[in-house]
């Protein structure tokens, strides 16, 4: 894992959007893309750049880390609602180059396994992007969550749906199961990138260093992985770099 502290949250974007247009020039056709609030700024930059003609990701493929369970199709705060509005659409990417997890027919574990399928139809996630969640998940994968696993079926922690309540109209709201790609089905990109941003991150990278094998910070499992950066802005930095 390296670390790279970046000063502000639009240069973490800036940087993050110049390795995805790196990717891309050099052939990477499967993007893996997060929800959440940290991507945004990353998501935006890289439109604002589509939109001044200087990058191009119409060939790409994106494909969802995780979706809840339970919302209607279109929900707002549904994460296929989401990315089709701040990334497919603006980026002009079609539709069927959109790839969510299955969360409304009748057999989810079917559904998962279809996904993995679909993943391995693709040639695999080339570049992943990833948020933390501050107990450590990413996906949905929550903290004591086997890193072997694959695409699944998960509840939520009470703290996940906290944190999230922001994103509907009443707390209530949040539904408190979804399907998240496992931890190992995460490992398999060729690269990962997470993206951490602000003081309210500070504390879970603060345990991601020090994490050695944490089997509580489902992040610490990125550790085992070939090719992954931890991007940053100064707020979020944790106090001394990570061992690689
Ligand atoms: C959700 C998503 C995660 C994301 C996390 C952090 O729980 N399932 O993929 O990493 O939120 O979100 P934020 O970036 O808003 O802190």
């Amino acid at each position: 894992m390296h670390l790279l502290i970046r000063r502000s949250v639009e240069d973490v974007a800036s940087f993050v959007a110049d390795l995805v247009v790196d990717r891309v020039r050099q052939g990477l056709v499967v993007l893996g893309v997060a929800t959440g609030g940290s991507p945004l700024p990353t998501y935006a930059e890289l439109v604002r750049r589509h939109r001044a003609g200087t990058v191009d990701l119409r060939r790409c493929h994106l494909v969802l880390l995780d979706e809840y369970v339970g919302l209607p199709p279109g929900h707002p705060a549904s994460y296929r609602h989401t990315i089709d509005e701040v990334l497919r659409r603006p980026l002009g990417i079609p539709v069927d180059h959109l790839h969510t997890p299955e969360v409304h027919g009748p057999d989810l574990v079917a559904a998962c396994e279809r996904f993995e399928a679909l993943i391995g139809e693709l040639g695999g996630v080339g570049l992943q992007l990833l948020g933390i969640g501050r107990n450590g998940h990413i996906g949905f994968n929550e903290p004591g969550t086997p890193w072997t696993t694959r695409t699944h079926v998960v509840t939520l922690a009470p703290s996940t749906r906290r944190d999230n309540a922001r994103f509907f109209d009443h707390p209530d709201d949040v539904p408190s199961k979804a399907v998240t790609q496992g931890i190992a089905t995460i490992l398999d990109a060729r690269e990962v990138v997470l993206i951490a941003t602000g003081a309210t991150k500070a504390d879970v990278l603060r345990r991601l260093v020090t994490a050695d094998g944490d089997r509580d910070l489902p992040a610490a499992a990125l550790a085992e992985h070939r090719s992954t950066s931890i991007v940053v802005d100064a707020e979020a930095a944790p106090p001394r770099p990570l061992a690689s």
